[in-house]
């Protein structure tokens, strides 16, 4: 994590879908605000928008079967370890799950630990798990939002990075809301991302400290416009 890199962070990006996520980082990247490269996407899902966005950005995509891993008792150990050897092979620094619909084991955690964010529609520790915004509507919080934290072994637990809050509004339904939150989730992965590149993050037990030098901008992200 050095403040004084002369070359781009070297990412690695796990999806199964959509990965507008993984779009927004890539923009971030061609609009030359994000000092990183895609190393690989890699995608449990054959047929992933995700791989197909890497492929247009001129990134390696790979696409892991599951199945030959299912059955086996450690399928899906023996899963992260085939998915380990590609990061490695690519020499991912930081791993990005963006829409990665797979729960990642001890295997990829420990290889990668405080170098592997994901992102979240919810204010973590609210509303881990699926469908945070259809959550967030059915328990009535006024405040919803998306969460970037580091992957540890708990689902959705690990060390906070940044957050941004959404106002929930009256006709909301969990599609409205998740477009709104999508939107902010665009904002703030590419930005934990830069703040990890520029070596800005220091872990202290469930904290992520950001350096002062952001801290203003930071807070802006945190607070609802
Ligand atoms: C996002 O809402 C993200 O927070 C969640 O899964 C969704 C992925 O969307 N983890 P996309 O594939 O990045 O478009």
């Amino acid at each position: 994590m050095s403040g004084n890199r002369t070359t781009p962070l070297r990412l690695g990006v796990l999806a199964s879908g959509r990965g507008s996520n993984l779009q927004a980082i890539i923009d971030a990247i061609e609009a030359g605000s994000l000092p990183a490269r895609i190393a690989v996407v890699i995608s449990n899902k054959k047929d992933a928008q995700a791989l197909e966005r890497a492929r247009k950005h001129g990134a390696p995509d790979v696409f892991l079967d599951p199945k030959p891993f299912a059955g086996r008792p450690d399928g899906r150990e023996a899963y992260d370890q085939a998915i380990l050897d590609v990061l490695r092979r690519y020499d991912v620094e930081l791993v990005l799950l963006a829409g990665y619909m797979k729960i990642v084991t001890p295997v990829l955690i420990n290889a990668y630990r405080n170098r592997m964010m994901n992102i979240h529609p919810s204010l973590l520790p609210a509303f881990p798990g699926l469908e945070g915004q259809k959550k967030a509507l059915e328990w009535g919080v006024k405040i919803a939002g998306c969460t970037v934290h580091f992957v540890t072994e708990g689902v959705d637990e690990g060390p906070i990075i940044i957050q941004a809050a959404v106002a929930v509004l009256d006709g909301d339904t969990p599609e409205t809301l998740a477009e709104r939150i999508l939107e902010q989730e665009h904002r703030i992965y590419p930005r934990a991302v830069q703040l990890f590149a520029e070596g800005r993050l220091q872990v202290e037990g469930r904290r992520v400290r950001v350096d002062d030098a952001v801290l203003d901008e930071a807070r802006a992200l945190r607070n609802p416009a």
